[in-house]
């Protein structure tokens, strides 16, 4: 198991690729609203990578070993889609709750950064879920620091999930990324303080946890790359590339219209 440590210009060409896969969840924000379909959303999004910011969208035509290749330019996770919903002619409604995920590629490396969005205004619990996803990806970050572990990440993330009475998903995972899209190490969302590889300065790596409201437990729909949760509740999904710096982290998917992280003491 080999964990790159970034240079100094390949962490250049990171944050770029960062900043733009943020801006481009701040040029979808106004869009995501009820009546427009998730179909209308990828097409805008493909058209202002490719037009705008002269980025490759990563997912498209990805396929990873045992998928067919995936047929979109965004992710789009509506309410119980846990994570890779297919773009599709489904409406947004008032009171959904949608998870837009984005990967682009510039000058060869990887931006991936993903937010939830409320369609008009959300029931308490759906709010409520994805408020602890989003403290909990931060809880996540702040543990990031040379010498700290991938188990006190996933631990921190795990126990702030399960305190509010929710599930971590377990199949699904962080990931190193570069000029890769998916390299090494896998980063789980859950696990034990002290456990799992040690973090080195220059070392770039997601975070992005996918929270039930109901069980863990998740499946596959028949076209082969939609998760939904097993018990069809509630899931909500935040993520960041995080890069480990020599006294901390610095998150490398920032943009103007970036959510700000939660008070320390909140998160
Ligand atoms: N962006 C997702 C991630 O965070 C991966 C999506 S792969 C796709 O790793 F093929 F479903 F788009
Ligand atoms: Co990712
Ligand atoms: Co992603």
């Amino acid at each position: 198991m080999s964990v790159a440590i970034k240079n100094a210009d390949e962490i250049a060409k990171m944050r770029v690729a960062g900043r733009l896969a943020s801006e481009l969840l701040d040029f979808l924000t106004p869009h995501v609203r009820a009546g427009i379909t998730t179909g209308e959303l990828d097409r805008i999004a493909h058209d202002y990578q490719v037009n705008v910011q002269n980025v490759v969208p990563a997912t498209l035509n990805y396929a990873p070993p045992g998928h067919r290749p995936y047929p979109a330019s965004i992710c789009a996770s509506v309410n119980h889609v846990v994570c890779h919903g297919i773009p599709g002619d489904k409406k947004l409604k008032p009171g959904d709750i949608v998870n837009i995920d984005v990967t682009v590629i510039k000058d060869g490396f990887h931006g991936d950064s993903s937010r939830m969005f409320y369609v008009g205004a959300p029931a308490i619990q759906a709010k409520r879920l994805c408020e602890v996803t989003f403290d909990a990806m931060w809880r996540g970050i702040r543990a990031v620091k040379p010498g700290a572990t991938l188990g006190d990440v996933g631990a921190t993330i795990q126990r702030h999930a399960e305190s509010h009475g929710f599930s971590v998903v377990r199949e699904f995972c962080g990931h190193g990324i570069g000029r890769q899209f998916h390299e090494e190490p896998q980063v789980l969302h859950y696990g034990r303080p002290g456990t799992g590889l040690k973090l080195q300065p220059g070392m770039i790596f997601t975070i992005e946890p996918m929270i039930n409201a109901g069980r863990p437990g998740i499946r596959c729909l028949a076209d082969g790359w939609t998760i939904v949760t097993a018990d069809h509740s509630l899931s909500a999904q935040w993520e960041h590339t995080v890069l480990v710096t020599d006294d901390g982290y610095e998150v490398l998917t920032v943009s103007d219209g970036t959510p700000p992280a939660p008070a320390a003491a909140q998160a």
